[in-house]
């Protein structure tokens, strides 16, 4: 249930940009090194899952068993071709309505803050020129527990000082809106309905909520 909404809580990927295209394509170089193919199809299965589990997602396709020091020297590899794509990232891929959204609540005195599972949020929130537009950031090297765990967005809530009840999530992946509801969080679903069944409520993207507000 969305009560009255005292903090906003985004998360990154697939909210704010759509970073899943970058993912994808240091996802499939790292495959194609090992010799086998990763599609945007299988893509789908890694969003908002953490980068040690989606190597674990890949090497499942790929029938892959390796040690843990191959394990961890893989997710390095593929986590430096991420950052040196994502280093090429602008303002003008913030999905529509993000920072018109943002601001318009922020009059409202409405609290915002980040809850991501990507260990390269404050980088990517820098590409973005938006970090000023949060009070708080929680991500991936702040939280011991992956979504749908709800220690990233309970930990946004205690930094904002805002109980749980009155902050609101606003996430792409189902694992983020289970672990918003296990924090007792409203959780709107940014995307499509079918994929986002638990959500409070559904929506393409803030852009239309922009309108709501006017
Ligand atoms: C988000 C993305 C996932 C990504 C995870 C970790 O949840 O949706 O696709 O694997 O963050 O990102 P990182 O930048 O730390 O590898
Ligand atoms: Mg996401």
């Amino acid at each position: 249930m969305i009560r009255k909404m005292r903090a906003a809580i985004l998360d990154l990927d697939g909210v704010i940009v759509d970073t899943a295209k970058y993912h994808y394509l240091a996802w499939k170089r790292l495959a194609k090194e090992f010799g086998f193919d990763f599609t945007e199809s299988d893509n789908e299965r890694l969003k908002g899952v953490s980068r040690l589990r989606s190597l674990e997602i890949l090497l499942e396709i790929g029938g892959l068993d390796v040690d843990e020091i191959t394990k961890q020297s893989m997710a390095t590899r593929k986590n430096d071709w991420y950052v040196e794509y994502i280093q090429r990232l602008d303002a003008s891929e913030i999905l529509p309505g993000v920072v018109e959204y943002l601001k318009s609540i922020r009059r409202r005195n409405v609290k915002i803050a980040l809850g991501s599972a990507s260990k390269n949020a404050p980088l990517i929130l820098e590409r973005l020129h938006i970090s000023c537009l949060f009070d708080s950031i929680i991500d991936g090297t702040k939280v011991r527990q992956a979504k749908p765990d709800p220690e990233v967005f309970l930990r946004a809530s205690t930094e904002l000082g805002i109980p749980p009840e009155d902050c609101v999530v606003f996430e792409d992946a189902e694992a983020g809106i289970e672990a918003a509801h296990r924090a007792g969080m409203g959780a709107v679903g940014i995307g499509r309905p079918c994929a986002l069944q638990d959500a409070d409520m559904v929506i393409e993207g803030l852009y239309q909520l922009v309108a709501l507000l006017k």
